[in-house]
């Protein structure tokens, strides 16, 4: 491998410079991107291996991040559950058969992560294959909190209340729910991993919904199952909870050699309660980016000036990147970041 500092940084051992990648790497903001996504759609590109490794690739090419992302969706796995997913148009994700009743969850299907999504296993090899070592690749899922938002909501939502009333109203039935998909989560990461995934990052877009405590009910044994699941997979695993830093103490309880941090916390402060035991990930606001160069430069350096070159820090932002960001101002970031931290 040519550049492993990546997987250096998630083992918190020495490297010669902090490594940087950005969730959401592969997208609508590089004309790159662009020029496939006018020629396919989205769902297209992620089950056409040859796409897929193409526009994982692109940010390698471009940016020269510390690693790649798989590209994909965490809603891929939906389809072999038997819930039919679409992308509408301006719209995001949509499910037509949202699950309210236990009925719908005993009508959930579990398969194996190959047989239900052949076409994410098959674009990995091909992306191992294609990148030669150039950098590690990052394979992904969705938490099952994450998850169980969109399956319950029948897209994205902003308060949850689908979400929340099974939760509360019926948790006999968000219970079995829950347990079907953590399994579902769990043999898709594994699978990743045996097609050839170097590290796994398991995504909690919307947990930041709800309180400490019904997070600790609800929630932290499902995560801790799909986590606890991977110990022995013998890569890092990335746990990124966003809007939760109110209840990051919980967050490591259910699992992670490296725990993401999003920008409402100061990355000290977060790597304190922590506990350096862990490596960290993040932090800065995704919309830093829309700034001027100068200004990115002066985040950057005070994100780093809080890790204090203590091993185990990978830069990244706090959420996704957003798809109207200059691509200049990203490469500014990652120049940046390789400059000021370099030992
Ligand atoms: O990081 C990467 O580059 C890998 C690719 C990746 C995508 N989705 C591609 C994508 C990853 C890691 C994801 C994860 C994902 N998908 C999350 C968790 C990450 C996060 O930001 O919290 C979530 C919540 C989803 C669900 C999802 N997929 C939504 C809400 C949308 C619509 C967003 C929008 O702006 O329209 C998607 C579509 C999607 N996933 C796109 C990409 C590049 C845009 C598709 C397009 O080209 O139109």
């Amino acid at each position: 491998m040519q550049n492993d500092r990546f997987l250096k940084a998630c083992r918190r051992e020495q490297v010669d410079c902090t490594p940087v990648w950005l969730m959401r790497q592969a997208g609508r903001y590089m004309a790159e991107y662009m020029e496939i996504r006018t020629k396919y759609d989205f769902l297209t590109m992620c089950k056409t291996p040859e796409l897929a490794t193409e526009v994982t690739l692109q940010p390698i090419n471009r940016l020269g991040v510390d690693a790649a992302i798989l590209f994909a969706d965490i809603l891929l796995p939906l389809e072999g559950m038997g819930i039919n997913l679409a992308f509408a148009k301006n719209e995001g994700p949509v499910i037509s058969n949202p699950v309210r009743r236990i009925q719908d969850v005993e009508n959930i299907r579990i398969l194996e992560a190959e047989e239900a999504t052949p076409y994410v296993m098959e674009a990995i090899r091909m992306i191992r294959k294609e990148l030669a070592g150039r950098a590690p690749l990052i394979g992904f899922s969705g938490a099952p909190f994450t998850i169980a938002s969109y399956i319950i909501e029948g897209g994205g939502s902003k308060e949850y209340k689908n979400c929340k009333t099974m939760m509360f109203g019926a948790p006999e039935v968000w219970d079995a729910l829950m347990e079907k998909i953590s399994e579902v989560l769990l043999r898709y990461l594994k699978a990743q991993i045996k097609a050839g995934a170097q590290a796994v990052q398991m995504f909690d877009s919307w947990v930041g919904a709800l309180s400490p405590d019904d997070y600790e009910r609800y929630v932290l044994p499902y995560s801790r199952y799909v986590l606890s699941g991977l110990k022995d997979e013998g890569v890092p695993v990335i746990h990124f909870a966003n809007n939760a830093s109110a209840m990051l103490e919980l967050v490591v309880r259910a699992g992670g050699d490296v725990i993401g941090i999003d920008w409402r916390i100061n990355l000290d402060e977060a790597w304190r309660r922590i506990g350096y035991d862990r490596a960290v990930q993040g932090n800065l606001d995704p919309f830093t980016l829309f700034a001027p160069p100068r200004l990115i430069e002066e985040k950057v350096k005070r994100i780093l000036e809080m890790a204090e070159n203590r091993p185990g820090h990978i830069f990244n932002l706090g959420h996704g990147i957003n798809k109207e960001t200059p691509v200049e101002n990203v490469m500014a970031m990652v120049e940046a970041v390789h400059k000021y931290s370099r030992r």
